[in-house]
């Protein structure tokens, strides 16, 4: 400003050949004038942005994976185990029913937690078994050539996980900054994005604040829906899911009233796989949109 007073002054002072030597001059103070102008529009305009967006959390999902520890389980079972059907089971008690104790033993699980070919289930069950399979003439799914020496070979069948944990990790952001952000009552639930696009699991996350200009990474376990899972992704060492998360959030803009919204977000696609595989599957963080 006190330049413009000065060149004012001057032009007083001076005659037309001032005008004459300075018309740039007068160009210059109007272009200055015009940006500091839309400077101060720009500014009130961020302000007045930043007022009304003050109540946004962006919120994400760590990687765009979610971890389990277990999909499915497992059964470690010998050879000849996938006959038992009922009207096997009738045929052999007719033949021979001192058979059908050992029958059973051996179709209940023999440890649900074994790894495959565990030896010692094995050669707990061997003698029980081999000895009957030699009486009876059928063989008992044994290969013919197997003489009495003969082991069955350990079979490993997929089967339903007696219990799934997820690891589910969000990371909230207040870039805004000029207020800190309430979240209470936050929930999040997996949807599957395929049909039947049932839900896989559901946590509480409670109530959390994050403040001006920070960032907060929040972890915890869900315990999902293994019937779901083995229904319609057997076998399956991976599959997508969509994240949503309600929560009713509140702000607190600058010279106003607290203000609360219930607010729910939607993240996708996010991967749902083994805790072992999130380096091959993981993205980058996925953010949620409001919906
Ligand atoms: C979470 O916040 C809500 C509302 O702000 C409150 O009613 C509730 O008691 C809080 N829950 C916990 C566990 O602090
Ligand atoms: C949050 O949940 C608590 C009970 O868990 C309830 O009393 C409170 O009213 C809820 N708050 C909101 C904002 O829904
Ligand atoms: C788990 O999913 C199955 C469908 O696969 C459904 O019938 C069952 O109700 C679900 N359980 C829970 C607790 O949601």
């Amino acid at each position: 400003m006190s330049d413009v007073k000065y060149t004012i002054a001057a032009g007083d002072d001076d005659d037309d050949e001032h005008y004459t030597r300075f018309p740039c001059l007068a160009m210059v103070r109007y272009a200055m004038a015009g940006a500091v102008t839309l400077l101060a529009i720009a500014v009130i305009a961020l302000v007045i942005h930043a007022v009304l967006r003050s109540e946004d959390v962006r919120l994400s999902v760590n990687n765009g994976f979610i971890g389990a520890d277990n999909l499915w389980g497992r059964t470690a079972s010998l050879g000849n185990e996938n006959q038992p059907t009922s009207s096997s089971i009738n045929k052999v008690e007719e033949d021979d029913p001192t058979i059908s104790p050992n029958i059973g033993s051996s179709s209940a699980d023999p440890g649900d937690d074994l790894p495959i070919g565990v030896a010692s289930g094995q050669s707990e069950h061997a003698p029980t078994i081999l000895p009957n399979i030699g009486s009876s003439s059928n063989g008992g799914g044994l290969p013919k050539e197997c003489s009495l020496g003969c082991r069955p070979a350990a079979q490993v069948t997929l089967k339903k996980a007696k219990a799934t944990n997820l690891r589910v990790i969000l990371i909230a952001k207040n870039p805004g900054g000029r207020t800190k952000i309430d979240c209470s009552n936050t929930t999040v639930r997996l949807l599957d994005v395929q049909a039947p696009h049932g839900v896989i699991g559901e946590l509480e996350l409670g109530n959390f604040t994050v403040q001006p200009q920070t960032t907060i990474t929040m972890q915890k376990r869900l315990s999902a829906n293994a019937s779901y899972i083995w229904d319609n992704y057997p076998g399956e060492v991976r599959f997508s899911v969509m994240v949503q998360v309600n929560a009713w959030v509140t702000s607190f803009p600058l010279g106003k009233k607290t203000h609360t919204v219930a607010q729910s977000y939607t993240c996708q696609p996010v991967t749902v796989g083994l805790m072992d595989d999130e380096w091959i599957y993981a993205t980058d963080q996925v953010d949620c949109t409001a919906s």
